[in-house]
């Protein structure tokens, strides 16, 4: 396989991050070719994939196009599969995971297509080579994608392996941790790139926190991985990815960072776990913590940006207190955040109604299942009850 071949790339993200995705590709310099529901479709070489694996905050997978083919049947799928030449893609020693989806008239599970393009990949790998990888459902080393729709099928490299919203920093989860992916399109939603000060009340194990400090630090949210499905690969080159990493490195911004970001919480337990969760994603130094109720977070003057995400009461907390609890939320937005943007991440929708302001946007989010918003409210001088 020639690792600067354009062809395809499918980057996956998580319900609704799509237009997040959409302009963090732009961003880098990739085109964007076509958005679908959970995805985007840019174009780009295995080189490439390396980098969008290092760089993209809002992608769950980097997925390199191998084949597109019609497929009728699972014979077939068996046949256009065993065409490639894996064994210049995967070494016997290595071990393979298969990932399907399938939506087709002739097959409705997806476990018997995966078998088959296992089957089909390990049987041309040992004829070639004389032995063959292990597989199973670990998707921490080698993993091929298969995507089967009506009569079309698309084969992917998977070169991210496991999800890239598995940073590696958050060792300490605490309540409810929000899917650092999804921290990192609530951040990028709110506009923020350091240049203003980020005020985090209710920061549970810290996710926000640290993602919007990654983001002021210019700092690649994947940089604490080691593990990428692309390094299980033969075509793996290390010096290529080593580069990368130092040219990731060098455009990293020196601190200290001139806005602050401010990160607390009432529960020490939350303040502990987000502060050591900081400190091994490397950004302890440039987030103030304190434990304290939300309403008496120090907001710096001037204009800045806050995000609450208190308990939804679906999952925790008792109904009646929560009601309460967005009131005063409500209350210390009028009372101390004057001049800021600010939002609210909610999964429940009663509830926001007792903020008692009114919204200027309203972006939806999922937490996993939970259909969320994030409320905007622009906290002029003076503003008014709705
Ligand atoms: C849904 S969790 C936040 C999760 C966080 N976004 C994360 O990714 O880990 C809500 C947090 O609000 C905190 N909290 C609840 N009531 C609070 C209050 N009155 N003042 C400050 N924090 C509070 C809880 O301790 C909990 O850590």
């Amino acid at each position: 396989m020639d690792i600067k071949e354009r062809r395809n790339i499918l980057v996956t993200c998580g319900p609704v991050l799509e237009d997040y995705l959409s302009a963090e590709l732009g961003g880098l310099g990739f085109e964007i070719v076509s958005s679908h529901r959970g995805g985007i479709i840019t174009r780009g070489s295995f080189i490439d994939c390396m980098k969008l694996n290092l760089y993209l905050r809002t992608a769950y997978n980097v997925l390199y196009l191998l084949k597109e083919f019609r497929c009728g049947s699972s014979e077939t799928l068996y046949k256009q599969v065993g065409h490639l030449p894996w064994e210049n893609i995967i070494s016997p020693q290595e071990y393979l995971c298969v990932l399907s989806r399938v939506d087709t008239y002739s097959i409705n599970n997806s476990m018997y297509p995966s078998l088959k393009v296992k089957d089909a990949i390990v049987d041309r790998i040992y004829k070639k080579a004389g032995s063959r990888p292990d597989s199973g459902p670990d998707r921490n080393k080698v993993v091929v994608n298969l995507f089967w729709k009506n009569d079309r099928a698309w084969i992917y490299l998977n070169t991210s392996g496991l999800k890239l919203s598995d940073r590696n920093y958050r060792k300490m989860p605490h309540k409810a941790p929000l899917r650092e992916t999804l921290a990192a399109g609530i951040i990028i939603a709110t506009g923020y790139d350091g240049s203003q000060d980020i005020v985090l009340p209710m920061c549970g194990s810290g996710t926000l926190a640290i993602e919007s400090a990654l983001i002021a630090m210019n700092k690649p949210p994947t940089g604490l991985r080691s593990n990428f499905g692309f390094r299980h690969t033969k075509v793996f080159d290390e010096q290529i990815w080593r580069q990368m990493r130092n040219e990731a490195r060098k455009a990293v911004r020196k601190g200290p960072l001139e806005r602050r970001i401010i990160a607390t919480d009432i529960d020490g337990k939350a303040v502990t776990a987000a502060r050591q969760n900081a400190k091994t994603a490397g950004v302890e130094h440039l987030i103030e913590f304190k434990e304290c109720d939300f309403s008496d977070t120090e907001v710096p003057k001037g204009e800045g940006i806050l995000i609450v995400n208190p308990e939804y009461g679906l999952r925790l907390g008792e109904p009646e207190k929560l009601a309460k609890e967005y009131k005063r939320i409500g209350d210390f937005f009028k009372q101390s955040c004057s001049g800021y943007t600010v939002y609210i991440f909610t999964g429940n929708r009663e509830f926001a109604g007792k903020v008692g302001l009114r919204t200027s946007a309203r972006m939806i989010f999922f937490n996993g299942k939970i259909e969320c918003r994030l409320l905007k409210y622009e906290m002029y001088e003076g503003t008014k009850r709705s």
